[in-house]
């Protein structure tokens, strides 16, 4: 392997930093100078390679276009006062993306080329990664099928990818989200758990129709009884319901989503009651109308934390309380967001700096 990790840089000659309006960010649509690319073939990752960023030369008979194939993450840098980039939980995203290569038949990317990937990428293209408050580098490995075959079967080389962008907030305000009763996102033994692209195709037009309808974006519900909360479109879902922080557990319909699981630490290790349970729809209704739901909000890579505003079911719009007084989730997101700029200690080893 080690020789492996050897990679072949070479840098633009036509950087496009000094176009970026830095002040005015969306998410996703501006990429950094560089990108990384590993084959594989014959059984092993080779040529790692970072090339300026470019548009790829592939057949139309590529597997991933026909049978999707496909995996990927998303994780964020920031930079600290002192100039250094700090990556949060790099580790996290290697070791799901090797879980979602198992699901989908796919081979493993060691953890390892990973990170060297990562590292290697974010500190050649460093003067990308904003710090203005509320911005980030997105960074977004990918892996695909990359055989030129369209019989249905696992794919025998692959590309493993890395690009990087600076964004904003993925969402510009409180979400109103439409809790969905016909459409089903992932049923038990499919591949929800796997971040799998197929997974964000099959929720497009269930997302439309409710955005055709003034929400931002779905609850989604199980897949047999669509009776219990499982998650929201680009993110895991949380309430806050009796002073208790309540999610769902993850299963193989729910993403295990890695800002998820950083807020359940933190929220434990603060005290909090935390209950990770299946929760009905009914409860949550039957809390906003008592009064004891005081929250209900995203949480994800890209979503950070997301409140939401209100919730639309079966025609009644549901307004939440204020943003102001929601203890718990602007707590998490300041703690998060503190620790993934370096001005809050870092007592879980979150980090991964790059000088
Ligand atoms: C992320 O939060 O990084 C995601 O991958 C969600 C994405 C589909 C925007």
């Amino acid at each position: 392997m080690t020789e492996t990790l050897d990679i072949q840089i070479t840098e633009t000659q036509s950087s496009k930093l000094s176009e970026i309006d830095f002040d005015n960010l969306a998410f996703g649509k501006t990429f950094s100078d560089h990108m990384f690319v590993a084959d594989y073939k014959n059984g092993e990752w080779t040529d790692l390679r970072i090339t300026p960023y470019q548009n790829l030369s592939i057949s139309p008979a590529n597997a991933t276009l026909h049978y999707a194939q496909s995996i990927f993450e998303g994780l964020k840098a920031h930079k600290n006062d002192n100039g250094d980039i700090l990556i949060f939980r790099p580790e996290a995203n290697a070791k799901r993306l090797i879980k979602s290569a198992e699901r989908m038949c796919m081979p493993p990317v060691p953890e390892e080329l990973f990170m060297e990937a990562i590292e290697s990428l974010v500190s050649l293209d460093k003067d990308w990664v904003p710090n203005k408050p509320g911005t980030s580098l997105y960074i977004r490995p990918f892996q695909f099928a990359d055989d030129p075959f369209i019989g249905v079967r696992p794919s025998e080389t692959y590309k493993f990818m890395v690009l990087t962008g600076p964004v904003g907030g993925y969402y510009s305000e409180p979400v109103k989200v439409k809790i969905e009763k016909h459409f089903t996102r992932a049923v038990r033994g499919g591949v929800g758990a796997a971040k799998t692209a197929g997974n964000y195709a099959a929720s497009l037009y269930p997302a439309k129709q409710a955005q055709s309808q003034g929400y931002h974006q779905l609850v989604w519900t199980d897949g047999q009884t669509h009776e219990f909360i499982e998650e929201s479109g680009t993110m895991n879902i949380m309430f806050v319901i009796n002073d208790t922080l309540i999610t769902p557990p993850t299963s193989d319909s729910i993403l295990p989503g890695i800002t998820r699981e950083s807020a359940l630490i933190l929220a434990k290790d603060w005290g909090l009651n935390v209950e990770e349970r299946p929760i009905k729809i009914d409860e949550v209704i039957e809390a906003i109308e008592k009064g004891s739901l005081t929250e209900a909000f995203g949480i994800g890579t890209a979503a950070t934390v997301s409140h939401i505003a209100v919730i639309g079911y079966e025609g009644t719009d549901y307004e939440l309380p204020t943003i102001e007084t929601r203890k718990t989730s602007n707590r998490l997101l300041d703690a998060l967001t503190g620790i993934k700029m370096g001005q809050i200690e870092d007592k879980y080893g979150w980090i991964k700096k790059i000088g």
